[in-house]
């Protein structure tokens, strides 16, 4: 789970990660009030960003400085309902405004490849770290992190040093990261990023932006992380999914997707997509893994949450049997349809392939359901589903 830069400042303030005064606002009205407030500390000046969970949000126009409460509101006005990379901005954070005499970069990540953590650290932050990552390496120092012992005295030290900073800020700088991954190991962060960590006019430290992702396999350690959670931006099937225990990802297109195993599935979604084309590009509605073993009673909530979506115009069951018989698909197939009832009116395709397929087949059949297709391969159906979207 991603954090909202007003939700990452929040969660940096409760460490003791040094950060400025900031609050979050929904309507001009409100971001006027916040910078009336915030802006006392600052000489009236506050800084009005966009709250979106994508980066470049500066040179999108959405992050602003306002030198009165007044010029908060028109910023505020201008950048809520902005799209930025295809988020709206529902909320703007109110910073309050910081006289920046440096600005650097620091992130904590998970580096799967090197089964470790790293740290990268530039004295050069601001807003093209990813440009400065190509085309000047070396101005970026990356250094692995043990995880048993993650960053000490010793490796802030060690860190800084590789990034080039003089004594005074290295210092300074030092006790800021050791606190960084404090949040980072106690919230079972993947990622902490500051960027632009700040060096004040006064020589203060601060960390000016926060971009932190959350692990959600940790969530059962962290009770107070699903308050965090947006709401407002699950898909309400994403979140009826979740409820059954269902892995279902809501995607754009028309062939609604089930299938047993995440390779298979994936696997499917390119077939649809590639079979649509010559059928006014259709595409996979969603992806539904049903995983092992799949009863009547997943098979019927996962063609539920399909059929719920009025996108979806037809539907591919694509199962290969493995540990889980091609029967139990069949009759789970069978006990999802009655249990639908005849409304429904949308084409079922199935392919079954795998452990018992003829018995699964059989049963199939043997129900005769007007709506079911079993299709013998795995083109074959993503093309008949494809083309059954195609004309609903
Ligand atoms: N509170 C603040 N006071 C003064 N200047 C600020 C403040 N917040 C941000 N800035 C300036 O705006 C720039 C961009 O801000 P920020 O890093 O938060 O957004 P961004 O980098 O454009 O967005 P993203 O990190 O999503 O790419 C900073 O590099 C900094 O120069
Ligand atoms: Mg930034």
């Amino acid at each position: 789970m991603d954090l909202f830069e007003y939700q990452a400042r929040d969660m940096f303030e409760k460490h003791g990660v040094p950060v400025l005064a900031g609050a979050v606002a929904t309507t001009p009205e409100e971001a006027k009030e916040a910078a009336e407030r915030i802006g006392t500390a600052s000489g009236g000046v506050t800084v009005v960003k966009a709250q979106v969970k994508t980066g470049g949000r500066g040179k999108a126009g959405g992050v602003k400085v306002a030198k009165t409460a007044d010029e908060a509101f028109e910023h505020a006005s201008a950048i809520l309902g902005m799209d930025i990379k295809g988020h709206t901005v529902h909320r703007v954070m109110i910073a309050q405004g910081a006289r920046i005499a440096e600005e650097y970069y620091f992130s904590i990540l998970l580096d799967r490849a090197n089964r470790t953590y790293l740290a990268m650290c530039s004295k050069e932050g601001g807003m093209e770290i990813e440009q400065l990552a190509v085309e000047r390496p070396e101005a970026l120092a990356r250094i692995a992190v043990d995880p048993n012992v993650g960053i000490d005295d010793a490796k802030a030290r060690e860190i800084v040093e590789a990034a080039g900073f003089d004594a005074d800020t290295a210092a300074k700088i030092e006790p800021v990261l050791t606190t960084l991954w404090t949040v980072y190991r106690e919230e079972d962060a993947t990622l902490v990023e500051v960027n632009p960590l700040v060096k004040t006019e006064d020589g203060e430290i601060v960390a000016l932006d926060g971009k932190v992702s959350l692990d959600a396999n940790a969530g059962f350690r962290h009770p107070d992380h699903e308050a965090l959670e947006d709401s407002g931006e699950t898909d309400p099937l994403e979140a009826a999914a979740k409820e059954k225990d269902l892995n279902y990802v809501k995607l754009d297109g028309s062939v609604g997707i089930i299938g047993n195993g995440a390779g298979l599935v994936m696997s499917t979604l390119d077939v649809v997509a590639y079979a649509g084309e010559v059928f006014g590009g259709q595409k996979p509605a969603n992806f539904l893994d049903i995983g092992g073993g799949a009863s009547a009673e997943v098979m019927a909530n996962g063609l539920h949450i399909i059929l719920s979506d009025p996108q979806v115009k037809s539907v591919f069951v694509n199962v290969f049997g493995g540990i889980t018989a091609c029967d139990a698909v069949a009759n789970g197939i069978v006990g999802a349809l009655d249990a639908l009832g005849d409304e429904e009116d949308r084409a079922l395709v199935v392919r079954l392939d795998g452990n018992n397929v003829e018995e699964g087949r059989r049963i199939l059949a043997e129900r005769n359901h007007p709506r079911v297709i079993i299709e013998e391969t795995m083109d074959g159906a993503a093309r008949k589903a494809a083309e059954l979207a195609s004309q609903n």
